[in-house]
């Protein structure tokens, strides 16, 4: 689930008080299955030596190569014994409390539907794909799982402190769009990524996009473009030092800091960056062009 702006403002009919309504796997047709495989096929030959390994090892962990849309409610089980984390199904974006108190309390939000057979490339709102395939194996990492859940807490800090848009642009440059270091080289780990076939391919190997190292507060101020590959992304050097970051990090004051400074343009590299390769932005102009 992306945190974005929502469209309503209470829960739906039929949706529960916290938002949530029934998976409703049954209700699934051959064709929507058929999607699954036909994304999960084309993902499964391209994310080995792409994928962060803790990432690689939660889709065998939870067997998401069985075929079909997966039953939450298995998915559940097995995630709950590994990091006590369940996945629950909500119809379509959430308002920002509601998504963070799920995430706080180790509840991942998914879309239960899944796109149509000719979106298989690019769908505007996240579904099933991108929530289960994209978010749902890391969480089988006990480090990452404390981390966003801890991201959850901090969210409804962030919504008090007026900082929401900070916050906002940490979870896109990370668990949307961050990669990692590891020892045979940089791992794509964001679900943004590793749901995206054009996205697996661009965000390692064009020279098109920066690569920086991560910094909390750097981040935090840098824009993001949400309608196409990221012009920036930043590398994690581990999940357990992007948990250190966070949660040894007191925000109220690097809110008060950053919230008074200019945001950083997307593309931009500033002096005290660390900087892993210094894109072309190539791909972004010849867009604009
Ligand atoms: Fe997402």
């Amino acid at each position: 689930m992306a945190q974005d702006t929502h469209v309503l403002d209470r829960p739906p009919e039929g949706a529960s008080a916290d938002w949530t309504i029934p998976q409703n796997w049954q209700a699934y047709t051959a064709e929507e299955h058929a999607t699954w495989d036909r994304l999960y096929a084309r993902q499964a030959k391209l994310l080995p030596g792409r994928a962060s390994k803790a990432y690689l090892k939660g889709l065998d962990a939870l067997r998401l190569s069985d075929s079909g849309i997966p039953n939450f409610e298995e998915l559940s089980e097995r995630l709950m014994k590994l990091t006590g984390w369940q996945v629950v199904a909500v119809p379509g974006l959430v308002p920002d409390d509601v998504f963070f108190d799920h995430m706080a309390n180790r509840r991942f939000v998914a879309g239960n539907f899944i796109r149509r057979p000719d979106q298989l490339d690019y769908i505007q709102e996240p579904d099933v794909f991108h929530d289960v395939f994209g978010h749902v194996p890391l969480l089988t990492d006990p480090v990452f799982a404390d981390y966003l859940e801890a991201y959850g807490r901090g969210g409804n800090r962030a919504l008090e402190l007026g900082a929401l848009k900070q916050l906002g642009r940490l979870y896109w440059y990370t668990v949307e769009f961050g990669l990692i270091r590891e020892d045979d080289g940089l791992r794509i780990y964001g679900a943004g990524i590793v749901s995206s076939s054009a996205e697996s391919h661009f965000a390692l190997e064009s020279d098109s996009p920066n690569r920086i190292g991560f910094d909390l507060k750097r981040v935090m101020r840098t824009d993001y473009r949400i309608d196409d590959f990221q012009q920036n992304y930043f590398v994690i050097p581990s999940y357990d030092a992007l948990l250190r970051a966070t949660v040894e990090t007191d925000f109220a004051p690097l809110y008060g800091e950053i919230l008074g400074q200019p945001d950083i343009p997307i593309a931009e590299i500033l002096p005290g960056d660390d900087v892993i390769t210094r894109g072309t932005q190539d791909y972004a102009k010849g867009k604009a062009a």
